[in-house]
């Protein structure tokens, strides 16, 4: 396979045209077709990547990890916690040096404000491919897979209604890549996009603004509400999921009076009846259930959070074998 994008970082979505994205998604689904047929697809043989963690991970960690031996090479996964960046190392040294010994960086960095400073400045620095695994504004894996169940579900993706709606969590302060990754991509692909939220739980205006532009320019259309049946009702796809209170607080604190003022906002049974017959429940996970989802919902029939998750493995494949070739 030859790597069409070689040495290309994959910080934004925004920073990929639709042409590109268009291929990931096309040598995803053959990643895909080729995985559970049993089909060899060592596109990416003796080639290595080093996976930097500043915070936990389930699905990315393991979708990168196993996917890069499917393709025949082999990540290391790097806590940072254990490495001299604990001890001030800076981004450029730590890109510089690793860019050296592989073909490719992924990195997790949330903190807000840091993340994806953080991820630039390796970039500025690396000559492999950078990688983000999720920072503080954004989470490209996440998108692209959503973005691919979408269209393996619906099809044709123009006029798809998607609400993605705030919802109570206390498990922790969870970073605005998510929903501001979705709000900017989805309107690209002429997607009907709301975007629901209690006061205090805003998005970036800056990002608000792309979303609008997006969906101008490319047949869809986007708008804030602040009432979240009005979310659900009618919608193809709803993806109510929390977010923390950044853009207004920058407190690491999970659980304060404004969070709890908003406990009602969950997806029940009884918003999933508001929603479009064959509704969609999606969620990049780990789900705080209970909290944000009842089991009945998340494990329910309009449920496709594990097809969701598991496009993570084939599309994180994809972004790998098209960047990281020869240096
Ligand atoms: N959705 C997602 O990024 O999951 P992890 O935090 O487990 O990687």
């Amino acid at each position: 396979m030859e790597p069409l994008f070689k040495g290309k970082h994959f910080i934004t979505l925004e920073e990929w045209t639709k042409e590109e994205i268009d291929k990931l998604l096309e040598v995803s689904k053959d990643l895909k077709h080729k995985f559970l047929n049993n089909v060899e697809t060592d596109y990416l043989k003796n080639k290595t990547a080093f996976l930097m963690f500043f915070e936990q991970s389930t699905r990315t960690r393991n979708s990168m990890e196993s996917g890069l031996a499917q393709l025949g090479g082999h990540a290391t996964f790097l806590d940072t916690s254990m490495m001299q960046i604990s001890h001030g190392e800076s981004a450029k040294d730590t890109a510089t040096i690793l860019s050296s010994y592989g073909h490719g960086i992924a990195c997790r960095n949330c903190f807000w404000q840091v993340g994806n400073k953080y991820l630039r400045e390796m970039a500025a620095h690396s000559s492999v491919p950078i990688m983000n695994l999720q920072d503080d504004l954004y989470h490209p894996m996440q998108g692209l897979a959503d973005l691919m169940t979408i269209q393996e579900v619906f099809g044709e993706t123009k006029r798809v209604k998607v609400s993605i709606i705030w919802a109570y969590a206390t498990s922790h302060k969870k970073p605005i890549s998510v929903p501001l990754t979705q709000i900017l991509l989805f309107p690209r692909y002429a997607m009907d996009v709301t975007l629901a939220y209690p006061k205090g739980y805003e998005l970036p205006d800056w990002a608000v603004a792309k979303a609008k532009k997006n969906a101008e320019e490319n047949g869809g259309t986007f708008r804030i509400t602040h009432d979240m049946e009005e979310a659900f009702k009618g919608a193809d796809v709803v993806i109510p999921k929390n977010w923390g209170s950044w853009v207004t607080n920058q407190s690491t604190a999970v659980v304060d009076d404004l969070l709890e003022s908003y406990k009602g906002w969950k997806c029940t049974e009884e918003m999933i009846a508001l929603a479009s017959p064959n509704v969609k429940y999606m969620h990049a996970l780990p789900a705080d259930r209970g909290n944000e989802v009842v089991d009945s919902v998340i494990d329910g029939p309009h449920s496709i959070v594990y097809q969701e998750a598991e496009n993570r493995l084939h599309t994180a494949k994809a972004v790998m074998a098209m960047t990281m070739g020869n240096k």
